[in-house]
């Protein structure tokens, strides 16, 4: 590693120190990354390609911190050719576009009092490489990345390990993201939207009931650390409101979980004094989670399917809950029937559910009519629809309360 180098990656080096520094002489920085065993780039595409095997190649990328475009080479060289760079330095720039690797440049410092002079939501990628180091690029310029950034959108940047040696603040690095994003409304959500596609890849119709459950069962530990990432409080939200109803049920009440997945409602109702619980899920690997910690009395594992039925008697349940459960690839509106049979006359379905499916999904727009198609049949009465400000990522939800009437 030259000493030159070594200089300019140290905290007290400003943003336009470091830049100039580049200005001053960009092919030295090739030379010496040709000599260095500099591996970024193609980490950075590599990973590309293997978290988001669906990105096609005309996917809009904006490379970060773009330089002489090596990372771009890579990028071209694996298909992809809608990219973009931006930079702090016109001259280092200048080299890639000699090249011919970028389809359009952005000359700007980035810096985390400076917003870009890019429009919100304009690429599906950002890469970057080489870009967050001491006396360079820090977590505090994330947010304005990630405004640039669609919904949906995958951030991937490659980073030396070794940094927090050189760095206290790096040190820090991904626990201050987490703390920044906390602190500011709804980036904690954007962050994990943008590391997991949750929403992009699960939560859309297009996924049939067979890969909705493999999705979860691939990854079941994963799904804890996702949610918790994504400020998920559907089942606190949902067991409060059970526990505000529960004049109507007591510790006893037979509860059946339905999609329970690892658990997460049923530890929240025991919170709430519920002991009697059961668990419903469609993947076996998610149970197994629950199981593991004991959550459960009984556990089925069984597809639920609007011409299917379930592996459990008539009228068996006081109380059915859900979270997490109706939402584009999971359940719809015409299950209710099905899961209604297990339930005792009298009993309750109550459930949390995301606002605004109805935008993603058509299937979603007749999740009411149906309810009240079913109250107009004298099958069910629904006691309530109550808005909850938070539900996932920053995204309110509603918990419904449905009272059985008949079979
Ligand atoms: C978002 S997770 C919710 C898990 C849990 N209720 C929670 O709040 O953390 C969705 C669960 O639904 C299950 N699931 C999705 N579609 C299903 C179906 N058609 N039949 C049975 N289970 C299904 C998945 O296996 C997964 O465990």
């Amino acid at each position: 590693m030259s000493g030159k180098f070594d200089r300019i990656i140290h905290e007290s080096v400003t943003p336009v120190q470091c830049v100039d520094f580049y200005s001053n002489d960009p092919v030295s920085l090739d030379d010496h990354n040709a000599l260095s065993n500099y591996k970024g780039p193609e980490e950075v595409v590599k990973a590309l390609m293997e978290i988001e095997p669906k990105v096609e190649n005309i996917a809009r990328i904006l490379d970060v911190c773009a330089g002489t475009g090596r990372l771009a080479k890579v990028l071209i060289n694996n298909g992809f050719h809608n990219i973009d760079a931006l930079d702090g330095s016109q001259m280092m720039l200048e080299e890639a576009l000699r090249q011919g690797l970028y389809k359009n440049t952005v000359v700007s410092m980035i810096q985390p009092d400076l917003r870009l002079p890019i429009a919100d939501d304009s690429y599906d990628v950002i890469t970057a490489s080489g870009t967050f180091a001491p006396g360079h690029l820090f977590s505090d310029c994330i947010p304005d990345l990630i405004r640039v950034l669609k919904p949906g959108g995958v951030m991937i940047f490659a980073m030396r390990t070794s940094y927090e040696k050189l760095s206290e603040q790096f040190g820090n690095f991904d626990s201050n993201i987490l703390r920044d994003y906390e602190s500011c409304q709804g980036m904690l959500a954007a962050l994990a939207r943008i590391m997991y596609n949750f929403d992009r890849d699960v939560v859309t119709d297009k996924l049939s009931p067979d890969e909705c459950i493999k999705y979860y069962s691939k990854q079941p530990e994963r799904y804890d650390e996702d949610v918790e990432a994504s400020n998920y409080k559907g089942p606190e939200e949902l067991a409060r409101a059970i526990a505000e109803f529960s004049p109507a049920f007591d510790k006893n009440s037979r509860i059946l979980d339905i999609c329970a997945g690892t658990g997460r409602l049923a530890k929240q109702l025991k919170n709430f004094g519920f002991e009697n619980i059961d668990a419903l899920d469609g993947s076996e690997a998610m149970l197994k989670e629950a199981v593991s910690q004991g959550i459960y009395k009984n556990t089925f594992v069984s597809m639920i399917k609007s011409d299917g039925t379930l592996p459990i008697e008539n009228d068996s349940y006081d109380l059915l809950t859900a979270s997490g459960t109706f939402a584009p690839g999971h359940l719809y509106s015409d299950c209710i029937p099905v899961l209604l049979r297990v339930l005792k006359p009298g009993g309750m379905m109550i459930w949390a559910m995301r606002e605004g499916y109805e935008k993603k999904s058509p299937q979603f727009e007749k999740f009411d009519p149906d309810i009240e198609a079913l109250e107009q049949a004298g099958k069910a009465k629904l006691l309530g629809k109550k808005h909850i400000p938070l539900y996932l990522y920053e995204d309110g939800g509603f918990i419904y309360m449905l009272k059985k009437l008949s079979n």
